[in-house]
């Protein structure tokens, strides 16, 4: 059977978001599953995390619901227990005799801690050869952050879509950029709390394969600012667990934007969720190939054809880039 990562090609060669770092505390198991695969993680005395298959080599039992002893995680069915490496280092059943115990590991994942985000290595057959994606937790002075974790039942590539806006488009090879050229543009929030004194606004949208986007609006010579940057990890076919990075700076009213930033951002991301929800059903009833399209969609287009080349690459070469203006209406 060829289950979600057999059928994903290259898009499993990265690292995946599994969660926030502050989730991961010492000595508890975590389960989280990407591409169908389920994976158990846990922190170790020393701070360092461990990501195991989640699946215990005598009996397919989750490790996930088993306790740590030690560093090692106890199988909670007849106790087979399991080191960092995933060598299994006792068999109660066999009491003294460790000769006995079959040197199978059950699989490891690298495991990276970057930009708050605990990320796992996701391509089985082969080493890491990239980074995380580099979330822009802002340091310099007046910018704050926080993230949002939301689940949606759809695919990243309908998600990032949908993330993104509608282009003005400058496209390169493995990532998209759209800048907007809109005089009369602006972001929703109100403008007294984010631009009280009317500054030009650079807009940009960024898509970066293979399942990230970043939203910037910037006010003045970064006087202001507003950046949103979402990292997808697919879990299944149509479920997908997207953290969103809000970055901000708003100068004298960022105490106020405090006070409701939050709450307006999970308002609008439950608008996408709902959407996101109803589009991913009805993709699974009708596919997703006989659409039409107008140059609105060329972003979009090109998004999806990065992603399905990337998902069977066979002999073919990655879609050229492409460079194109356009008038939209919004
Ligand atoms: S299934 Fe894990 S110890 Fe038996």
């Amino acid at each position: 059977m060829t289950g979600m990562y057999e059928s994903s090609g290259l898009l499993v060669n990265h690292w995946y978001a599994a969660g926030q770092s502050k989730q991961f505390r010492k000595n508890i198991p975590v389960s989280v599953t990407i591409f169908e695969i389920p994976i158990v993680l846990w922190r170790q005395e020393n701070g360092i995390l461990t990501a195991l298959l989640d699946r215990c080599n005598h009996r397919n039992a989750p490790l996930s619901k088993g306790r740590i002893l030690n560093d090692c995680i106890v199988c909670p069915y007849h106790g087979w227990t399991y080191d960092p490496s995933g060598q299994c280092v006792e068999i109660p059943s066999e009491g003294p005799h460790a000769e006995r115990i079959p040197n199978k590991k059950v699989e490891s994942f690298p495991v990276k801690e970057a930009y708050d985000l605990v990320w796992i290595w996701m391509g089985r057959d082969k080493m890491p050869d990239n980074e995380p994606f580099e979330m822009p937790i802002m340091k310099e002075h007046g910018w704050h952050y926080y993230y949002m974790e939301t689940r949606f039942e759809n695919n990243v590539t309908d998600l990032v879509e949908n993330f993104m806006d509608v282009p003005h488009t400058v496209f390169v090879t493995d990532s998209v950029l759209v800048s907007y050229d809109q005089p009369n543009d602006s972001i929703g929030l109100s403008g007294w709390l984010v631009n009280p004194k009317n500054l030009p606004m650079k807009h940009t949208d960024n898509f970066y394969m293979p399942n990230n986007t970043r939203v910037d609006y910037i006010f003045g010579e970064n006087e202001r600012g507003f950046i949103i940057t979402s990292t997808c990890t697919p879990v299944r076919p149509f479920e997908t667990i997207v953290y969103t990075l809000i970055s901000y700076k708003f100068g004298w009213m960022t105490p106020i934007a405090k006070l409701g930033l939050n709450a307006y951002t999970r308002k609008v991301i439950n608008q996408d969720v709902w959407i996101m929800d109803i589009h991913g059903k009805n993709i699974q009833k009708f596919g997703n190939t006989d659409y039409r399209s107008t140059q609105c969609d060329y972003m979009h287009l090109y998004i999806e054809s990065l992603r399905n080349w990337a998902e069977s690459p066979a002999d073919k070469p990655a879609p050229a880039p492409i460079v194109r203006d356009i008038e939209f209406w919004v």
